[in-house]
């Protein structure tokens, strides 16, 4: 059977490209080598450390906030089996979903290795090494990340005692102590989680703030937080080694500039150093395929790879590595292969970090601007102004605006607190329109609602905001 579109991989980029190019009549289909589908996202990243990341918040404000509301007396017993039950349930209802909707859209499935062989010939070796050829008009590569470890270290990572993401989803009890060595997304999530269930999470990060690309005013003031929160990071340090030990394993490092080095020992270590395209023994060069230094696959505008009908798109190509981008550049192939328009705004997409409170940014940062010359002004509102964060407990954070100094054109917008990964959606829409703050300013929005800190923060660049 000649398909128009087969699809390797079904995480985010995968499945939704599959999705999509079936709904606009294209005969489509997926390969996978997982057993489930929805890739990292859905089995290992996404979704199961956003059920953690609830449960874990829940568990802790109901020692804390909650009792100042006048419910409970002190922390709940923790049932960890149960939570843990929790997180796996939930990406079974996420990944039956996407084989739900393969069905439901006529997408035919293929469960084995996929290699792109030229010539719109596909390879499927099957766990017993059983292969078979399929053929297609075109065909997408959505292979996504791995692990990229420790640069220039060779650390084993055993998924028990040094872990990467994957087996800090599934650590089998609480540990006491843990070192998570970086301070990106997923060192201060999943670090997160951790500490509120009772762990003394030590972090230890090379650059001199967390989050390294995030706006540098809102990184600043979420360490403050973090701190309060009782993790003990450790800025402008570099790892020198990651050794397992009797207790557990041991992580040296030394100042980032040169110094003495020092050592501490903890139950876990997690290893949160960043992902790499899973591009490597895929026979894709082999085949043709080239790739850029950091090993992504080159494609063009249109997401086209060096060989002829051969696209390629989400982690395993340029860009920032998150799910929605790779779900957007699934759509916009899908669409292009169906003959209209596919694109995505790359200016326009929105990073979130979904710790508490939450870190959401989209646009230029200030340090962006001051590089790049663009002449800004500054809107910002705290949530300590806003009536219905009153009523929450949840003070903590701001909402910052950058506008273009002459045009008020919305450049970027930085939030952090409480659903705060929610909100930057209203200011998504407002750039993709090429929006000014006193567009947004001038529109009407309900009382009370957090979201009402946004407004502010706009009325506090074109004009004053209200309430302060
Ligand atoms: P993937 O999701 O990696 O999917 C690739 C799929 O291809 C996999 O299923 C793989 O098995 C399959 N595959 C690979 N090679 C072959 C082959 N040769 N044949 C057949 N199948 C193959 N992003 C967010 O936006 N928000 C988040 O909250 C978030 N949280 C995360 C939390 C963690 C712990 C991690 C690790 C990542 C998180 N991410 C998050 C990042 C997000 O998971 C990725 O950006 C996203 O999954 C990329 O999608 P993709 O389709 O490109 O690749
Ligand atoms: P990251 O790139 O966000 O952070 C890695 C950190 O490790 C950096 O701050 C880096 O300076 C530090 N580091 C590197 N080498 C070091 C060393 N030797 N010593 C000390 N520190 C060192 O990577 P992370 O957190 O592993 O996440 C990978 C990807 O997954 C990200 O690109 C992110 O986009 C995606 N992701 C997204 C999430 C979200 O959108 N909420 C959640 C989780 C992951």
């Amino acid at each position: 059977m000649a398909y128009d579109v087969i699809v390797i991989g079904s995480g985010p980029g995968g499945y939704v490209c599959a999705i999509k190019a079936a709904q606009l009549g294209l005969k489509t289909a997926v390969v996978e080598k997982r057993s489930t589908f929805g890739g990292t996202c859905l089995n290992i990243g996404c979704i199961p450390s956003k059920a953690l990341l609830h449960a874990s918040q829940m568990y802790d404000e109901a020692g804390k906030e909650l009792v100042q509301m006048g419910i409970g007396e002190g922390k709940p017993k923790l049932d960890f089996k149960k939570m843990m039950a929790h997180k796996d349930a939930t990406v079974k209802a996420n990944v039956d979903g996407v084989a739900y909707l393969f069905k439901k859209n006529k997408v035919d499935t293929y469960t084995g290795f996929g290699q792109v062989l030229g010539g719109g010939k596909v390879s499927v070796t099957n766990d017993e090494g059983e292969t078979q050829e399929l053929e297609a008009k075109n065909v997408v590569i959505a292979t996504g990340s791995q692990v990229a470890g420790i640069p220039g270290l060779d650390v084993e990572i055993d998924e028990k005692t040094i872990v990467s993401s994957t087996g800090a989803l599934e650590l089998e009890k609480v540990p006491e102590t843990m070192i998570v060595v970086g301070a990106g997304v997923i060192g201060l999530e999943m670090g997160s989680v951790w500490a509120r269930l009772g762990t003394k999470v030590t972090v230890v990060e090379f650059l001199d703030k967390v989050l390294g690309p995030m706006d540098g005013e809102v990184s600043e003031q979420f360490q403050r937080m973090l701190d309060k929160q009782g993790m003990d990071i450790n800025l402008s340090s570099k790892v020198t080694a990651v050794e397992r030990t009797e207790k557990g394993a041991k992580v040296t490092f030394e100042p980032e500039k040169g110094g003495d080095s020092q050592s501490i020992e903890a139950d876990i270590v997690l290893v949160a150093t960043g992902r790499k395209p899973y591009t490597e023994d895929q026979g894709m060069a082999k085949a043709g395929i080239v790739f850029d230094k950091a090993n992504r696959i080159e494609v063009d505008y249109h997401f086209r790879t060096s060989i002829p009908n051969v696209y390629a798109i989400g982690d395993a190509v340029r860009g920032p590595m998150l799910a929605h981008k790779a779900e957007d550049e699934g759509m916009a192939v899908a669409e292009i292969l169906a003959g209209q328009a596919g694109h995505v705004n790359y200016g326009v997409i929105p990073n979130v970090v979904y710790t508490h409170p939450e870190v959401a940014s989209v646009g230029k940062t200030e340090e962006d601007l001051k590089k790049e010359g663009v002449e800004y002004v500054v809107g910002k509102f705290p949530f300590t102004a806003n009536g219905r964060a009153r009523a929450m407990l949840a003070t903590d954070g701001f909402v910052k605006f950058l506008a273009d100094k002459k045009t008020d054109r919305v450049l970027g917008v930085h939030i952090i607190g409480a659903e705060a990964g929610d909100m930057i959606h209203e200011a998504c829409v407002l750039m993709e329109f090429g929006g000014s703050s006193e567009d947004l300013g001038r529109t009407c929005h309900a009382h009370p609602t957090l979201s009402e800190a946004v407004r502010e923060a706009a009325l506090a660049t074109f004009a004053k905001p209200i309430h302060m």
